[in-house]
């Protein structure tokens, strides 16, 4: 077991050693494949969804380095495919579905082509039956508590035994897994796993399973790792990172945590996601005012304005407590920008309910908002409710929202227009490859101009424009 606490929520060190082990067989297999005497054998990872799964898409890709693997952009080139798929909503459901069917067209042309899903859509036992049933082209299926075992799967696919699924929803932590990162200089960090909340909403608590923490010195550990391997953004990640620390019993709460990270060497951003404002405590606030090295930035889901309405989504605050938040947010931590989610159109919404969420949007002037048509998802309370709104009274309100938020957050960008701004320039323009696109403490992208090997340093920019959802600047000079 893994280093002192004799605790169940870790998978046996042992059981990841087998697996590595299992990585090396897949290995030994693939470099006597005639196949593979002049080009490596590819992986290719579809992800959807939240950072949770890019960060669980990081370790499936050092799994397939491990075995051999090596990335293409391309599907088409791939000898492995995963889907890793997302549960949140039935849009990205419906996305998942179609990618894994795009997949069967590449393996009609080359059988030896293996197929895995994993995620949060297959962890649902019914949409894992799906694929068992509808889907023979998938060689295995693998839950999020499962990623470690990828090598055995892959093992056995090619091998040609029979398909796997592997969905019995044990979700331990699962330390030593290897990652492959996309960039250097950005980094997700893990820092717990799961949800004990159960909003009457939400599909997470039933696909990622109970709420674990990691040991805060396997976190810093990984954190010195990231730093010394040049990260200069890390991203805690947590579905709700306030409860961080709870069940290790180490008395070391997110708070700590984060000054702890802070003290390590070197030049870089501190980011974390997501809070719960139940749990955001007065500590959390004071220790970004104080650490330099965090984001001042808050994202803060506060899902609706209304009391009745946060009462049934099960959220344990009102709108007073939330409020109460934010006041104490923009007085301790000067120009922070804050973040939020709401949801639309939750059942039983009226349209008074509806006009409390747009007051508080409009009383808090969020950043950005990222606004959802709420979507039943199976085996949740919410998805049971007698009063499920009607898709053009959804539609109409979630107009009405955006027509709202919008304006909001161009005018929040625009703060920052003539200031110079301390940036990390963290990649090429998606839209306009000759741009790069940088990151201050505000999640918006800042676009600029300027050569390419800017990227993984911070300079300092200038705003000359705000849009809606990102910012233009020019290069002051490199930091
Ligand atoms: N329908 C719509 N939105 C949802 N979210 C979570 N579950 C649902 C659902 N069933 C939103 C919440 C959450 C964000 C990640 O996704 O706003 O904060
Ligand atoms: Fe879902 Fe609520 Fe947990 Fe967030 S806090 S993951 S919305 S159950």
């Amino acid at each position: 077991m893994n280093g002192s606490i004799q605790n169940d929520k870790y998978i046996d060190d042992r059981e990841i050693d087998r697996q590595l082990k299992i990585a090396g067989q897949v290995k030994s297999i693939l470099s006597a494949d005639e196949r593979f005497s002049d080009v490596s054998p590819k992986y290719y990872i579809q992800t959807l969804g939240c950072q949770q799964n890019e960060a669980d898409s990081e370790r499936i890709a050092g799994l397939c380095a491990l075995m051999g693997y090596e990335a293409t952009e391309d599907p088409s080139k791939a000898n492995i495919i995963f889907v890793n798929t997302c549960a949140i909503r039935e849009h990205a459901e419906i996305r998942a579905i179609s990618f894994i069917g795009e997949y069967k067209h590449i393996k009609d042309k080359d059988p030896s082509v293996i197929i895995g899903v994993g995620g949060c859509m297959v962890t649902q036992g019914h949409r894992a039956d799906k694929i068992k049933h509808g889907m023979p082209y998938v060689n295995f299926v693998f839950d999020t508590g499962s990623i470690h075992r990828i090598p055995e799967l892959t093992l056995s696919a090619l091998r040609g035994q029979k398909r796997r699924f592997l969905t019995e929803g044990k979700f331990g932590i699962a330390e030593n897994v290897p990652f492959v990162r996309k960039a250097p200089h950005l980094a997700w960090l893990s820092v717990m796993y799961g949800c004990n909340n159960f909003c009457s909403y939400c599909i997470v608590p039933y696909v990622r399973g109970r709420e674990r923490s990691r040991r805060a010195d396997d976190i810093l550990k990984e954190a010195r790792h990231l730093v010394e391997s040049g990260a200069k953004d890390i991203t805690l990640l947590g579905q709700n990172v306030n409860s961080y620390g709870k069940d290790t019993g180490e008395g070391v709460d997110f708070a700590d945590l984060l000054r702890k990270i802070c003290r390590i060497d070197g030049d870089f951003k501190l980011r974390f996601m997501t809070s719960h404002p139940k749990d955001a405590s007065d500590k959390l606030i004071v220790a970004m005012a104080e650490e330099e090295k965090i984001a001042k930035h808050f994202h803060l889901p506060v899902q609706s304005g209304s009391d009745r309405i946060l009462k049934a989504m099960n959220r344990h605050y009102d709108v007073e407590k939330y409020m109460s938040i934010i006041e104490k947010l923009k007085k301790s931590v000067p120009d922070v920008s804050i973040t939020s989610d709401i949801i639309v159109a939750f059942p039983g919404e009226t349209e008074d309910d509806f006009r409390k969420t747009l007051d508080l949007i409009d009383e808090v002037k969020f950043d950005a908002l990222f606004s959802f048509i709420f979507s039943p998802r199976t085996g949740t309370p919410a998805a049971r409710m007698s009063d499920q709104i009607p898709k053009e009274v959804s539609r109409e309100r979630f107009a009405r929202l955006l027509d709202l938020a919008n304006p909001i957050s161009l005018e929040r960008n625009s703060r920052f227009v003539g200031r110079t701004l301390r940036v990390l320039a963290e990649e090429t323009g998606k839209n306009d490859p000759s741009q790069i696109t940088c990151r201050a403490d505000s999640p918006r992208p800042i676009h600029i101009s300027g050569p390419k090997d800017l990227i993984g340093n911070f300079i300092n920019v200038k705003i000359t424009k705000a849009e809606t959802f990102s910012m233009n600047g020019e290069i002051i000079n490199e930091v």
